[in-house]
């Protein structure tokens, strides 16, 4: 039975080595609907190969993947799109010369019964979902290449909504924005969030993540260092885990944790 206690997300004792590099080590993470956990680590320290065992990228070596309480098989990406998991990346992957609606469908167009291209119900859909997420939205004519770094980040997000995502993996969204920009995709986070769409947030800097997120877990050198609710810890604390993986009386340790 499906129930709110139940995690959206749940990945158990995660292992991944490549060549000598055990990457990912008895990683464990999950995650809840309408949840926002920021995965946090230095560079190198195993985030985004974990999750892109959850993406379907990479084949995890051992360990468990539940999704809604029930083992999941994700072997590759088109695994993981059938369990609703999309993926947002730092790298913008928008085509720059079409507009959005074109960007939103695709590889994944929709044709008419007479076989051509259903432009307009592509461009109505387009206007639904952009609507919901950036309500101020109204360049839907425009290539992508014209639009902001936010508007651009917008569209990549709807593109992964679009199929009705339950869990939305977003790799560092807003490296390469500036300030106005990332505090867009930060109000798109929190209307994703509201709509009950699970979220890991993943970035190597807490001052992205930290207001965001309800949870965050922190990894270091493939190891989770610990886990803490945002509302227990400080970022200072926050920041200790990062650096020295030094886990505070607020949060649970993980097999990463140094001892004190
Ligand atoms: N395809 C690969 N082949 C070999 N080594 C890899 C591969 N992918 C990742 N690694 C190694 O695994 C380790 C973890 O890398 P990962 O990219 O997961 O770190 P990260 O926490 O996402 O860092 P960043 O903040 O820099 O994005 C690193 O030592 C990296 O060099
Ligand atoms: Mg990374």
């Amino acid at each position: 039975m499906l129930d709110t206690t139940t995690p959206l997300v749940e990945m158990t004792d995660i292992s991944i080595s490549f060549g000598g590099i055990r990457a990912v080590d008895h990683a464990s993470i999950s995650l809840h609907r309408g949840e926002v956990v920021g995965l946090l680590g230095h560079n190198g320290a195993g985030k985004s190969t974990l999750i892109k065992i959850l993406s379907g990228a990479y084949k995890r070596d051992s360990g468990d993947i539940r999704i809604n309480g029930e083992a999941a098989a994700i072997n590759n990406p088109r695994d993981a799109k059938a369990y609703g998991i999309e993926t947002v990346y730092q790298q913008l992957a928008v085509a720059d010369n079409v507009d959005a609606a074109a960007n939103l469908f695709l590889g994944r167009e929709m044709i008419t019964p007479l076989g051509t291209l259903d432009d307009a119900a592509m461009e109505s859909r387009a206007r639904e979902v952009m609507g919901r997420l950036n309500p101020n939205f109204r360049r839907f004519k425009e290539p992508v290449k014209a639009l902001s770094g936010g508007q651009r980040q917008s569209v990549a997000i709807a593109r992964a909504i679009l199929f009705d995502a339950r869990i939305l993996i977003m790799d560092e969204p807003t490296a390469s924005l500036g300030p106005q920009e990332t505090a867009q995709v930060g109000e798109l986070i929190k209307q994703l969030k509201s709509e009950g769409i699970g979220i890991f947030l993943i970035s190597h800097d807490i001052h992205d993540v930290f207001d965001l997120a309800d949870r965050v877990v922190v990894m270091k050198n493939g190891k989770v260092v610990g886990e803490a609710k945002t509302s227990d810890v400080t970022k200072d604390e926050v920041l200790g885990m990062i650096i020295m993986g030094k886990v505070p009386p607020g949060a649970k340790p993980g097999p990463g944790a140094i001892a004190i």
